[in-house]
Protein backbone atom coordinates (compact mmCIF):
# COMPACT_ATOMS: atom_id res chain seq x y z
CA UNK A 1 0.00 0.00 0.00
CA UNK A 2 3.02 2.54 0.84
CA UNK A 3 3.48 2.09 -2.82
CA UNK A 4 0.80 3.29 -4.15
CA UNK A 5 0.44 6.57 -1.44
CA UNK A 6 3.92 7.26 -2.72
CA UNK A 7 2.68 6.75 -6.60
CA UNK A 8 -0.25 8.47 -6.12
CA UNK A 9 1.20 11.75 -3.81
CA UNK A 10 3.80 12.26 -6.51
CA UNK A 11 1.17 12.58 -9.09
CA UNK A 12 -0.56 15.01 -7.33
CA UNK A 13 2.75 16.89 -6.53
CA UNK A 14 3.21 16.93 -10.34
CA UNK A 15 0.16 18.53 -10.98
CA UNK A 16 0.60 20.91 -8.23
CA UNK A 17 -2.12 19.31 -5.67
CA UNK A 18 -1.88 18.06 -1.97
CA UNK A 19 -2.10 14.94 -0.55
CA UNK A 20 -5.22 14.76 1.62
CA UNK A 21 -6.30 12.80 4.74
CA UNK A 22 -9.49 12.00 2.88
CA UNK A 23 -7.71 11.28 -0.88
CA UNK A 24 -5.33 8.61 1.57
CA UNK A 25 -8.98 7.26 2.93
CA UNK A 26 -10.13 6.79 -0.67
CA UNK A 27 -7.36 5.37 -2.11
CA UNK A 28 -7.12 2.33 0.78
CA UNK A 29 -10.42 1.78 0.52
CA UNK A 30 -10.21 1.07 -2.99
CA UNK A 31 -7.31 -0.85 -2.69
CA UNK A 32 -8.82 -2.75 0.10
CA UNK A 33 -12.15 -3.70 -1.82
CA UNK A 34 -11.99 -7.39 -3.51
CA UNK A 35 -12.89 -6.67 -6.93
CA UNK A 36 -14.89 -3.68 -8.76
CA UNK A 37 -17.20 -0.74 -7.63
CA UNK A 38 -19.15 2.01 -8.22
CA UNK A 39 -19.17 5.53 -6.76
CA UNK A 40 -22.30 4.85 -4.51
CA UNK A 41 -20.70 1.65 -3.53
CA UNK A 42 -17.83 2.92 -2.43
CA UNK A 43 -19.60 6.00 -0.76
CA UNK A 44 -21.65 3.63 1.05
CA UNK A 45 -18.41 2.04 2.51
CA UNK A 46 -16.54 4.76 3.90
CA UNK A 47 -19.95 6.14 5.22
CA UNK A 48 -20.20 2.79 7.38
CA UNK A 49 -16.27 3.43 7.88
CA UNK A 50 -17.92 6.79 9.52
CA UNK A 51 -15.01 8.19 7.12
CA UNK A 52 -16.98 11.39 5.53
CA UNK A 53 -16.18 12.55 2.39
CA UNK A 54 -18.32 14.65 0.00
CA UNK A 55 -19.64 13.42 -3.27
CA UNK A 56 -17.46 16.07 -5.29
CA UNK A 57 -14.14 14.69 -3.21
CA UNK A 58 -14.94 11.41 -4.05
CA UNK A 59 -15.50 11.62 -7.78
CA UNK A 60 -12.26 13.72 -8.10
CA UNK A 61 -10.36 11.73 -6.43
CA UNK A 62 -11.35 8.80 -8.69
CA UNK A 63 -10.76 10.47 -10.75
CA UNK A 64 -7.11 11.77 -10.04
CA UNK A 65 -6.50 8.04 -9.60
CA UNK A 66 -7.71 6.66 -13.30
CA UNK A 67 -5.51 9.86 -14.56
CA UNK A 68 -2.23 8.02 -12.55
CA UNK A 69 -3.22 4.69 -13.90
CA UNK A 70 -3.83 3.10 -10.27
CA UNK A 71 -7.57 2.55 -10.79
CA UNK A 72 -9.74 1.37 -14.19
CA UNK A 73 -13.09 2.05 -15.80
CA UNK A 74 -15.00 0.06 -17.82
CA UNK A 75 -18.77 -0.82 -18.15
CA UNK A 76 -20.68 -3.63 -17.25
CA UNK A 77 -24.07 -3.89 -18.79
CA UNK A 78 -24.37 -0.33 -19.32
CA UNK A 79 -23.08 0.70 -15.77
CA UNK A 80 -19.78 2.69 -15.09
CA UNK A 81 -17.43 0.29 -12.52
CA UNK A 82 -14.20 0.90 -11.36
CA UNK A 83 -11.32 -1.12 -10.17
CA UNK A 84 -7.99 -0.85 -8.48
CA UNK A 85 -5.14 -1.54 -11.18
CA UNK A 86 -1.79 -4.10 -10.52
CA UNK A 87 0.43 -0.97 -10.80
CA UNK A 88 2.37 -1.41 -7.68
CA UNK A 89 5.73 -0.08 -9.74
CA UNK A 90 6.64 3.44 -8.88
CA UNK A 91 8.89 3.93 -11.86
CA UNK A 92 6.42 3.49 -14.26
CA UNK A 93 4.42 6.52 -13.13
CA UNK A 94 7.67 8.46 -12.97
CA UNK A 95 8.69 7.71 -16.64
CA UNK A 96 5.74 8.16 -18.03
CA UNK A 97 6.11 11.71 -16.48
CA UNK A 98 8.99 12.26 -17.38
CA UNK A 99 9.96 10.76 -20.81
CA UNK A 100 10.99 13.04 -23.27
CA UNK A 101 9.32 12.91 -27.04
CA UNK A 102 10.29 13.76 -30.23
CA UNK A 103 9.23 17.00 -31.61
CA UNK A 104 7.93 17.17 -35.43
CA UNK A 105 7.80 19.33 -38.32
CA UNK A 106 5.84 18.41 -41.13
CA UNK A 107 4.10 19.70 -44.22
CA UNK A 108 0.55 20.78 -44.25
CA UNK A 109 -0.13 21.14 -47.75
CA UNK A 110 1.41 19.78 -51.09
CA UNK A 111 5.08 20.34 -49.81
CA UNK A 112 7.49 23.20 -49.65
CA UNK A 113 5.65 24.97 -47.62
CA UNK A 114 9.59 26.21 -46.26
CA UNK A 115 9.95 23.30 -43.86
CA UNK A 116 13.52 23.51 -44.23
CA UNK A 117 13.89 26.78 -43.08
CA UNK A 118 11.94 26.19 -39.95
CA UNK A 119 14.13 23.18 -38.92
CA UNK A 120 17.01 25.43 -39.25
CA UNK A 121 15.49 28.11 -37.13
CA UNK A 122 14.02 25.87 -34.37
CA UNK A 123 17.55 23.43 -34.73
CA UNK A 124 19.15 24.97 -31.81
CA UNK A 125 16.62 23.58 -29.52
CA UNK A 126 17.59 20.27 -30.30
CA UNK A 127 20.24 18.00 -29.45
CA UNK A 128 19.29 15.77 -32.67
CA UNK A 129 17.53 16.32 -35.99
CA UNK A 130 16.39 13.39 -37.90
CA UNK A 131 14.36 12.89 -41.64
CA UNK A 132 12.04 10.22 -41.37
CA UNK A 133 10.88 9.79 -44.62
CA UNK A 134 11.11 10.35 -48.43
CA UNK A 135 14.60 11.10 -50.08
CA UNK A 136 16.05 13.07 -52.68
CA UNK A 137 12.57 14.22 -54.17
CA UNK A 138 12.75 16.53 -51.64
CA UNK A 139 14.10 19.81 -51.64
CA UNK A 140 14.73 21.88 -48.36
CA UNK A 141 15.72 25.57 -48.74
CA UNK A 142 17.63 27.20 -46.19
CA UNK A 143 18.91 30.81 -46.34
CA UNK A 144 21.07 32.18 -43.62
CA UNK A 145 24.71 34.73 -44.03
CA UNK A 146 23.70 35.46 -47.09
CA UNK A 147 24.00 32.43 -48.52
CA UNK A 148 21.21 29.61 -49.48
CA UNK A 149 21.79 25.67 -49.71
CA UNK A 150 19.15 23.44 -50.89
CA UNK A 151 19.15 20.21 -49.12
CA UNK A 152 17.72 17.15 -50.39
CA UNK A 153 18.23 13.80 -48.25
CA UNK A 154 20.34 15.37 -45.79
CA UNK A 155 18.52 17.04 -42.29
CA UNK A 156 18.13 20.57 -42.38
CA UNK A 157 20.35 20.80 -38.85
CA UNK A 158 23.53 19.79 -40.69
CA UNK A 159 25.07 24.01 -40.17
CA UNK A 160 25.07 23.45 -36.40
CA UNK A 161 27.93 21.60 -35.41
CA UNK A 162 26.49 20.72 -32.08
CA UNK A 163 23.55 19.24 -33.52
CA UNK A 164 23.37 15.21 -34.33
CA UNK A 165 21.19 14.96 -37.30
CA UNK A 166 19.96 11.55 -38.64
CA UNK A 167 18.99 10.15 -41.81
CA UNK A 168 16.76 7.46 -40.57
CA UNK A 169 15.29 3.77 -41.78
CA UNK A 170 12.26 5.49 -43.19
CA UNK A 171 14.21 7.60 -45.82
CA UNK A 172 15.58 6.86 -48.90
CA UNK A 173 19.06 7.64 -49.79
CA UNK A 174 20.73 7.71 -53.52
CA UNK A 175 24.60 7.59 -53.17
CA UNK A 176 25.11 9.44 -56.19
CA UNK A 177 22.81 12.28 -54.58
CA UNK A 178 23.91 12.17 -51.47
CA UNK A 179 27.33 13.02 -52.16
CA UNK A 180 26.78 15.34 -54.29
CA UNK A 181 25.11 17.14 -51.50
CA UNK A 182 28.20 16.72 -49.19
CA UNK A 183 30.27 17.93 -51.44
CA UNK A 184 28.23 21.28 -51.35
CA UNK A 185 28.16 21.34 -47.70
CA UNK A 186 31.60 21.11 -47.33
CA UNK A 187 32.62 23.67 -49.94
CA UNK A 188 30.54 25.69 -48.02
CA UNK A 189 33.18 24.93 -45.36
CA UNK A 190 31.07 22.54 -42.76
CA UNK A 191 32.15 19.13 -42.44
CA UNK A 192 29.31 17.02 -42.13
CA UNK A 193 30.94 13.44 -41.39
CA UNK A 194 31.54 14.95 -38.15
CA UNK A 195 27.40 15.02 -36.90
CA UNK A 196 25.76 13.07 -39.77
CA UNK A 197 24.72 9.52 -39.04
CA UNK A 198 22.74 7.46 -41.18
CA UNK A 199 20.79 4.48 -40.34
CA UNK A 200 21.88 1.20 -41.70
CA UNK A 201 18.29 0.22 -42.55
CA UNK A 202 17.94 3.31 -44.81
CA UNK A 203 16.78 1.75 -48.25
CA UNK A 204 19.45 2.54 -51.58
CA UNK A 205 17.62 4.40 -54.40
CA UNK A 206 19.53 1.53 -57.20
CA UNK A 207 20.37 3.95 -61.02
CA UNK A 208 17.35 1.18 -61.90
CA UNK A 209 15.56 2.43 -59.82
CA UNK A 210 15.36 6.29 -61.14
CA UNK A 211 15.38 4.66 -64.94
CA UNK A 212 11.96 2.41 -63.33
CA UNK A 213 10.50 6.18 -62.37
CA UNK A 214 10.74 7.50 -65.65
CA UNK A 215 9.17 4.15 -67.86
CA UNK A 216 6.59 3.67 -65.13
CA UNK A 217 5.91 7.73 -65.96
CA UNK A 218 6.75 7.42 -70.12
CA UNK A 219 3.77 4.36 -69.80
CA UNK A 220 1.25 6.30 -67.85
CA UNK A 221 1.72 9.03 -70.22
CA UNK A 222 -1.37 11.99 -69.47
CA UNK A 223 -1.93 10.37 -66.18
CA UNK A 224 1.36 10.73 -65.20
CA UNK A 225 2.06 11.31 -61.60
CA UNK A 226 4.75 14.44 -62.57
CA UNK A 227 7.27 12.18 -60.42
CA UNK A 228 10.22 14.14 -59.60
CA UNK A 229 12.29 11.45 -61.27
CA UNK A 230 13.74 10.26 -58.43
CA UNK A 231 12.94 6.71 -58.10
CA UNK A 232 11.40 7.03 -54.91
CA UNK A 233 8.06 5.16 -56.06
CA UNK A 234 9.76 1.89 -57.64
CA UNK A 235 12.48 1.58 -54.35
CA UNK A 236 9.59 1.83 -51.91
CA UNK A 237 8.11 -0.54 -54.08
CA UNK A 238 10.82 -2.73 -53.25
CA UNK A 239 11.24 -2.55 -49.80
CA UNK A 240 8.19 -3.60 -49.28
CA UNK A 241 7.92 -6.53 -51.61
CA UNK A 242 10.92 -7.16 -49.40
CA UNK A 243 13.78 -6.98 -51.82
CA UNK A 244 15.16 -3.87 -51.59
CA UNK A 245 19.02 -3.09 -50.55
CA UNK A 246 19.61 -1.47 -47.36
CA UNK A 247 22.53 1.11 -46.41
CA UNK A 248 23.52 -1.91 -43.89
CA UNK A 249 23.45 -4.90 -47.09
CA UNK A 250 26.56 -2.58 -48.43
CA UNK A 251 28.83 -3.24 -45.87
CA UNK A 252 28.32 -7.23 -46.79
CA UNK A 253 30.25 -9.73 -49.05
CA UNK A 254 27.52 -10.10 -51.25
CA UNK A 255 26.46 -6.73 -51.86
CA UNK A 256 27.66 -6.46 -55.39
CA UNK A 257 25.72 -10.03 -55.99
CA UNK A 258 22.63 -8.92 -54.48
CA UNK A 259 22.85 -5.45 -56.96
CA UNK A 260 23.34 -7.37 -60.08
CA UNK A 261 20.24 -9.72 -59.05
CA UNK A 262 18.34 -6.61 -58.54
CA UNK A 263 19.30 -4.50 -61.22
CA UNK A 264 18.76 -7.68 -63.59
CA UNK A 265 15.33 -7.97 -62.14
CA UNK A 266 14.48 -4.15 -63.14
CA UNK A 267 15.92 -4.84 -66.70
CA UNK A 268 13.79 -7.73 -67.31
CA UNK A 269 10.98 -5.11 -66.46
CA UNK A 270 12.33 -2.23 -68.68
CA UNK A 271 12.42 -5.09 -71.78
CA UNK A 272 8.63 -6.13 -70.86
CA UNK A 273 7.70 -2.42 -71.01
CA UNK A 274 9.52 -2.14 -73.93
CA UNK A 275 11.46 0.63 -72.48
CA UNK A 276 14.76 1.58 -74.29
CA UNK A 277 16.30 1.77 -71.08
CA UNK A 278 20.04 1.69 -72.25
CA UNK A 279 19.34 5.21 -74.39
CA UNK A 280 18.10 6.72 -71.05
CA UNK A 281 19.90 9.40 -69.66
CA UNK A 282 19.88 10.11 -65.85
CA UNK A 283 21.18 13.72 -64.55
CA UNK A 284 22.16 14.20 -68.34
CA UNK A 285 24.60 11.10 -67.83
CA UNK A 286 24.53 7.45 -69.77
CA UNK A 287 23.39 4.49 -67.08
CA UNK A 288 27.20 3.35 -67.30
CA UNK A 289 28.78 6.52 -66.52
CA UNK A 290 25.86 7.56 -63.92
CA UNK A 291 26.02 4.10 -62.22
CA UNK A 292 30.17 4.45 -61.84
CA UNK A 293 29.63 7.73 -60.16
CA UNK A 294 26.98 5.69 -58.08
CA UNK A 295 29.34 3.39 -56.53
CA UNK A 296 32.20 5.41 -56.09
CA UNK A 297 29.33 7.93 -54.05
CA UNK A 298 28.36 4.27 -52.02
CA UNK A 299 31.89 3.99 -51.16
CA UNK A 300 32.28 7.63 -49.50
CA UNK A 301 29.12 6.83 -47.80
CA UNK A 302 30.27 3.78 -46.61
CA UNK A 303 32.98 6.17 -44.20
CA UNK A 304 30.46 7.74 -42.62
CA UNK A 305 28.57 6.49 -39.55
CA UNK A 306 26.15 4.13 -40.28
CA UNK A 307 24.14 3.00 -37.14
CA UNK A 308 20.86 1.29 -35.64
CA UNK A 309 19.13 4.76 -35.26
CA UNK A 310 16.40 3.22 -33.73
CA UNK A 311 18.38 2.84 -30.52
CA UNK A 312 20.37 5.70 -30.73
CA UNK A 313 17.13 7.91 -31.04
CA UNK A 314 15.69 6.26 -28.22
CA UNK A 315 18.58 5.99 -26.10
CA UNK A 316 19.19 9.47 -26.46
CA UNK A 317 15.87 10.38 -25.17
CA UNK A 318 15.90 8.27 -22.28
CA UNK A 319 19.30 10.29 -21.56
CA UNK A 320 16.94 13.42 -21.87
CA UNK A 321 18.05 14.66 -25.28
CA UNK A 322 15.56 16.86 -27.18
CA UNK A 323 14.97 15.46 -30.51
CA UNK A 324 13.45 17.40 -33.46
CA UNK A 325 11.70 15.25 -36.31
CA UNK A 326 12.40 16.23 -39.97
CA UNK A 327 9.09 15.64 -42.35
CA UNK A 328 9.75 15.78 -46.62
CA UNK A 329 6.62 16.42 -49.11
CA UNK A 330 3.75 17.61 -47.63
CA UNK A 331 -0.04 15.74 -46.05
CA UNK A 332 -1.33 15.68 -48.74
CA UNK A 333 1.03 14.00 -50.70
CA UNK A 334 0.60 11.06 -48.23
CA UNK A 335 0.36 8.03 -49.69
CA UNK A 336 -2.58 6.77 -47.48
CA UNK A 337 -4.26 10.56 -46.87
CA UNK A 338 -3.03 12.59 -50.06
CA UNK A 339 -4.83 12.63 -53.38
CA UNK A 340 -4.51 9.19 -54.38
CA UNK A 341 -2.60 8.32 -57.08
CA UNK A 342 -1.37 11.72 -57.00
CA UNK A 343 0.92 11.42 -54.37
CA UNK A 344 4.42 10.21 -53.05
CA UNK A 345 5.01 6.62 -51.99
CA UNK A 346 5.86 7.37 -48.17
CA UNK A 347 4.19 8.51 -45.34
CA UNK A 348 4.36 12.12 -44.88
CA UNK A 349 2.07 12.64 -41.66
CA UNK A 350 2.90 12.30 -37.96
CA UNK A 351 2.39 8.49 -37.85
CA UNK A 352 5.65 8.03 -40.79
CA UNK A 353 7.47 9.58 -37.80
CA UNK A 354 6.80 6.28 -35.77
CA UNK A 355 7.99 4.07 -38.72
CA UNK A 356 10.94 6.48 -40.02
CA UNK A 357 12.57 6.51 -36.75
CA UNK A 358 11.55 4.05 -34.45
CA UNK A 359 9.71 5.62 -31.93
CA UNK A 360 6.94 5.11 -30.44
CA UNK A 361 3.21 6.76 -30.57
CA UNK A 362 3.60 7.92 -27.07
CA UNK A 363 6.86 9.18 -27.31
CA UNK A 364 5.22 12.12 -29.66
CA UNK A 365 5.68 15.62 -28.42
CA UNK A 366 4.25 19.07 -29.98
CA UNK A 367 3.58 18.60 -33.80
CA UNK A 368 4.32 21.78 -35.44
CA UNK A 369 2.37 21.97 -38.95
CA UNK A 370 3.81 24.39 -40.73
CA UNK A 371 1.42 25.96 -43.82
CA UNK A 372 2.13 28.70 -46.34
CA UNK A 373 -0.49 31.71 -46.40
CA UNK A 374 -1.28 30.25 -49.88
CA UNK A 375 -0.83 26.50 -51.55
CA UNK A 376 1.15 25.26 -54.39
CA UNK A 377 1.24 22.03 -55.44
CA UNK A 378 4.08 20.89 -58.20
CA UNK A 379 3.61 18.00 -60.36
CA UNK A 380 -0.16 16.47 -61.12
CA UNK A 381 -3.52 15.79 -59.04
CA UNK A 382 -6.19 17.96 -57.50
CA UNK A 383 -6.18 21.41 -56.50
CA UNK A 384 -9.31 22.85 -55.66
CA UNK A 385 -8.21 26.34 -54.89
CA UNK A 386 -5.65 26.55 -58.01
CA UNK A 387 -5.74 30.01 -59.91
CA UNK A 388 -5.33 29.70 -63.81
CA UNK A 389 -5.06 33.50 -63.68
CA UNK A 390 -3.02 36.57 -63.31
CA UNK A 391 -3.43 36.35 -59.60
CA UNK A 392 -1.62 32.33 -59.58
CA UNK A 393 1.22 34.49 -61.79
CA UNK A 394 1.54 36.85 -59.55
CA UNK A 395 1.71 34.30 -56.25
CA UNK A 396 4.35 32.32 -58.86
CA UNK A 397 6.70 35.24 -59.91
CA UNK A 398 6.70 37.28 -55.63
CA UNK A 399 6.80 33.88 -54.11
CA UNK A 400 9.47 32.31 -56.43
CA UNK A 401 7.32 29.47 -56.62
CA UNK A 402 9.83 27.20 -58.65
CA UNK A 403 10.79 23.77 -57.72
CA UNK A 404 13.73 23.44 -55.42
CA UNK A 405 14.55 20.28 -56.98
CA UNK A 406 13.24 19.96 -60.38
CA UNK A 407 13.07 23.46 -61.03
CA UNK A 408 9.51 23.17 -62.61
CA UNK A 409 6.81 26.07 -61.83
CA UNK A 410 4.66 25.32 -58.85
CA UNK A 411 1.11 25.42 -59.10
CA UNK A 412 -0.54 28.31 -57.60
CA UNK A 413 -3.95 28.91 -55.44
CA UNK A 414 -5.60 30.12 -52.32
CA UNK A 415 -5.23 29.06 -49.11
CA UNK A 416 -7.93 25.83 -48.29
CA UNK A 417 -9.26 25.61 -44.83
CA UNK A 418 -11.00 22.25 -45.51
CA UNK A 419 -7.56 20.56 -46.84
CA UNK A 420 -5.73 22.43 -43.81
CA UNK A 421 -8.40 21.15 -41.51
CA UNK A 422 -7.76 17.58 -42.65
CA UNK A 423 -4.03 17.77 -42.52
CA UNK A 424 -4.23 19.46 -38.74
CA UNK A 425 -6.92 16.18 -37.62
CA UNK A 426 -4.04 13.69 -39.59
CA UNK A 427 -2.08 14.95 -38.05
CA UNK A 428 -2.38 15.98 -34.40
CA UNK A 429 -1.01 19.03 -34.85
CA UNK A 430 -0.39 21.23 -32.03
CA UNK A 431 0.96 24.42 -33.23
CA UNK A 432 1.04 26.05 -36.32
CA UNK A 433 3.28 27.65 -38.59
CA UNK A 434 2.88 30.03 -41.45
CA UNK A 435 5.38 31.02 -44.23
CA UNK A 436 5.69 33.42 -46.27
CA UNK A 437 2.46 36.01 -45.53
CA UNK A 438 4.78 38.39 -47.14
CA UNK A 439 4.30 37.02 -50.64
CA UNK A 440 0.49 38.72 -50.08
CA UNK A 441 2.10 42.08 -49.24
CA UNK A 442 0.79 44.05 -52.02
CA UNK A 443 -2.07 41.98 -52.94
CA UNK A 444 -5.82 44.49 -52.35
CA UNK A 445 -7.75 41.53 -51.97
CA UNK A 446 -6.89 37.66 -49.97
CA UNK A 447 -8.95 34.86 -50.59
CA UNK A 448 -9.68 31.67 -48.81
CA UNK A 449 -11.45 28.68 -49.32
CA UNK A 450 -13.62 28.18 -45.86
CA UNK A 451 -16.03 24.82 -47.37
CA UNK A 452 -16.54 23.37 -50.68
CA UNK A 453 -19.68 22.64 -52.76
CA UNK A 454 -19.45 19.40 -53.36
CA UNK A 455 -22.30 17.42 -55.79
CA UNK A 456 -24.52 20.67 -55.20
CA UNK A 457 -23.54 20.00 -51.24
CA UNK A 458 -22.20 22.44 -48.91
CA UNK A 459 -19.09 20.79 -46.30
CA UNK A 460 -16.02 21.53 -44.58
CA UNK A 461 -14.85 18.37 -45.23
CA UNK A 462 -11.96 18.35 -47.43
CA UNK A 463 -12.05 16.07 -50.73
CA UNK A 464 -9.69 14.95 -53.00
CA UNK A 465 -11.72 14.03 -55.50
CA UNK A 466 -11.35 15.70 -59.17
CA UNK A 467 -11.44 19.35 -58.84
CA UNK A 468 -13.67 19.93 -61.42
CA UNK A 469 -16.60 18.28 -59.40
CA UNK A 470 -15.28 20.65 -56.02
CA UNK A 471 -16.36 24.47 -55.57
CA UNK A 472 -14.59 26.25 -53.15
CA UNK A 473 -16.27 28.98 -51.30
CA UNK A 474 -14.19 31.55 -50.89
CA UNK A 475 -14.20 34.43 -48.42
CA UNK A 476 -12.19 37.74 -48.90
CA UNK A 477 -9.99 39.82 -46.63
CA UNK A 478 -8.41 43.04 -47.41
CA UNK A 479 -4.78 42.85 -47.93
CA UNK A 480 -2.62 44.88 -46.02
CA UNK A 481 -0.89 47.12 -48.79
CA UNK A 482 2.83 46.90 -46.60
CA UNK A 483 6.11 45.44 -46.59
CA UNK A 484 6.55 43.07 -43.51
CA UNK A 485 10.20 44.08 -43.09
CA UNK A 486 10.61 45.95 -39.73
CA UNK A 487 7.89 43.28 -38.46
CA UNK A 488 9.17 41.41 -35.78
CA UNK A 489 6.54 40.53 -33.29
CA UNK A 490 3.08 39.53 -34.03
CA UNK A 491 1.47 43.34 -32.54
CA UNK A 492 3.54 44.70 -35.42
CA UNK A 493 1.59 43.02 -37.82
CA UNK A 494 -0.91 45.43 -39.48
CA UNK A 495 -4.22 44.98 -38.59
CA UNK A 496 -5.50 43.25 -42.03
CA UNK A 497 -2.61 40.82 -41.87
CA UNK A 498 -3.39 39.51 -37.98
CA UNK A 499 -7.35 39.74 -38.34
CA UNK A 500 -6.44 37.06 -41.61
CA UNK A 501 -4.21 34.82 -39.44
CA UNK A 502 -6.69 35.43 -36.30
CA UNK A 503 -9.39 33.49 -38.49
CA UNK A 504 -7.60 31.15 -39.77
CA UNK A 505 -6.92 30.27 -35.80
CA UNK A 506 -10.30 30.68 -34.75
CA UNK A 507 -11.35 28.20 -37.28
CA UNK A 508 -8.77 25.53 -37.16
CA UNK A 509 -9.33 25.53 -33.39
CA UNK A 510 -4.75 25.76 -33.47
CA UNK A 511 -2.64 28.27 -32.47
CA UNK A 512 -0.43 30.04 -34.91
CA UNK A 513 3.07 30.00 -33.18
CA UNK A 514 5.53 30.92 -35.51
CA UNK A 515 5.62 33.35 -38.04
CA UNK A 516 7.54 33.83 -40.58
CA UNK A 517 7.98 36.75 -43.14
CA UNK A 518 10.86 36.12 -45.55
CA UNK A 519 13.64 33.44 -46.49
CA UNK A 520 15.86 33.92 -43.87
CA UNK A 521 16.82 32.43 -41.02
CA UNK A 522 16.39 35.73 -39.13
CA UNK A 523 12.82 37.00 -40.76
CA UNK A 524 10.80 34.76 -38.34
CA UNK A 525 9.49 35.49 -35.34
CA UNK A 526 7.19 33.57 -32.43
CA UNK A 527 3.66 34.94 -31.93
P1 LIG B 1 10.36 22.93 -48.05
O1 LIG B 1 10.46 21.88 -49.08
O2 LIG B 1 9.11 22.84 -47.25
O3 LIG B 1 11.57 23.04 -47.18
O4 LIG B 1 10.26 24.32 -48.84
P2 LIG B 1 11.13 24.76 -50.13
O5 LIG B 1 12.48 25.13 -49.68
O6 LIG B 1 11.01 23.78 -51.22
O7 LIG B 1 10.30 26.01 -50.62
C1 LIG B 1 10.07 27.11 -49.81
C2 LIG B 1 10.65 28.35 -50.50
O8 LIG B 1 10.16 29.50 -49.86
C3 LIG B 1 12.15 28.44 -50.39
O9 LIG B 1 12.64 29.10 -51.52
C4 LIG B 1 12.37 29.29 -49.15
O10 LIG B 1 13.60 30.00 -49.17
C5 LIG B 1 11.22 30.24 -49.26
N1 LIG B 1 10.65 30.72 -47.98
C6 LIG B 1 10.51 30.06 -46.81
N2 LIG B 1 9.83 30.82 -45.92
C7 LIG B 1 9.56 31.99 -46.56
C8 LIG B 1 8.84 33.17 -46.18
O11 LIG B 1 8.31 33.31 -45.08
N3 LIG B 1 8.73 34.14 -47.14
C9 LIG B 1 9.28 34.02 -48.38
N4 LIG B 1 9.13 35.02 -49.23
N5 LIG B 1 9.95 32.93 -48.76
C10 LIG B 1 10.07 31.92 -47.86
P1 LIG C 1 9.55 18.84 -50.18
O1 LIG C 1 10.11 18.02 -49.06
C1 LIG C 1 6.70 19.22 -53.43
C2 LIG C 1 5.60 15.56 -55.57
C3 LIG C 1 6.03 15.43 -57.00
C4 LIG C 1 4.90 14.57 -57.54
C5 LIG C 1 4.61 13.63 -56.39
C6 LIG C 1 5.30 12.28 -56.51
O2 LIG C 1 10.55 19.72 -50.82
O3 LIG C 1 8.33 19.55 -49.74
P2 LIG C 1 7.80 11.45 -56.18
O4 LIG C 1 9.08 11.92 -56.79
O5 LIG C 1 7.78 11.58 -54.70
O6 LIG C 1 7.40 10.09 -56.63
O7 LIG C 1 6.69 12.45 -56.75
O8 LIG C 1 5.07 14.29 -55.24
N1 LIG C 1 6.71 15.84 -54.61
C7 LIG C 1 6.90 17.02 -54.03
N2 LIG C 1 6.27 18.20 -54.20
N3 LIG C 1 7.69 19.12 -52.52
C8 LIG C 1 8.31 17.93 -52.32
O9 LIG C 1 9.19 17.75 -51.31
C9 LIG C 1 7.95 16.83 -53.12
N4 LIG C 1 8.38 15.55 -53.21
C10 LIG C 1 7.59 14.96 -54.12
O10 LIG C 1 6.09 16.68 -57.64
O11 LIG C 1 3.76 15.34 -57.76
MG1 LIG D 1 10.75 21.71 -51.16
Amino acid sequence: MENKTLIFSSFLKSKGLRQTPERRDILSEIYALPSHFSLQSLGERLTKKKIIVSRGTLYNTVNLLLECGLVKRYLIGGKVRYEKTGNTDFRDIDMKQNMKKVDVILGLQWGDEGKGKIVDVLAPNYDIVARFQGGPNAGHTLEFDGKKYVLHTIPSGIFHDHITNIIGNGVLIDAQIFMKEIAMIRASGYEPSKNLKLSQKAHLILPTHRVMDAALEHIKGSAKIGSTLKGIGPTYTDKTARHGLRLGDSLEADFKARYDALKATHIRQFESLGFDWKKHKIEDLSFADYEKKWFAGLEEMKKFDIISSEHFINQALDAGKNVLAEGAQGTLLDVDFGSYPFVTSSNTTTAGVCTGLGVAPNRIGKVYGVFKAYCTRVGSGPFPTELDDEIGQELRRIGREFGATTGRPRRCGWLDLPALNYAIMINGVTDLIVTKIDVMNDFSEIKLAETYTVKKKKTAEYSDGNSDEIQPNYLSFDGWNQSLADVDTYEKLPPNAQHYLNFVEKNTRTKISIISTGPNRLETFFS
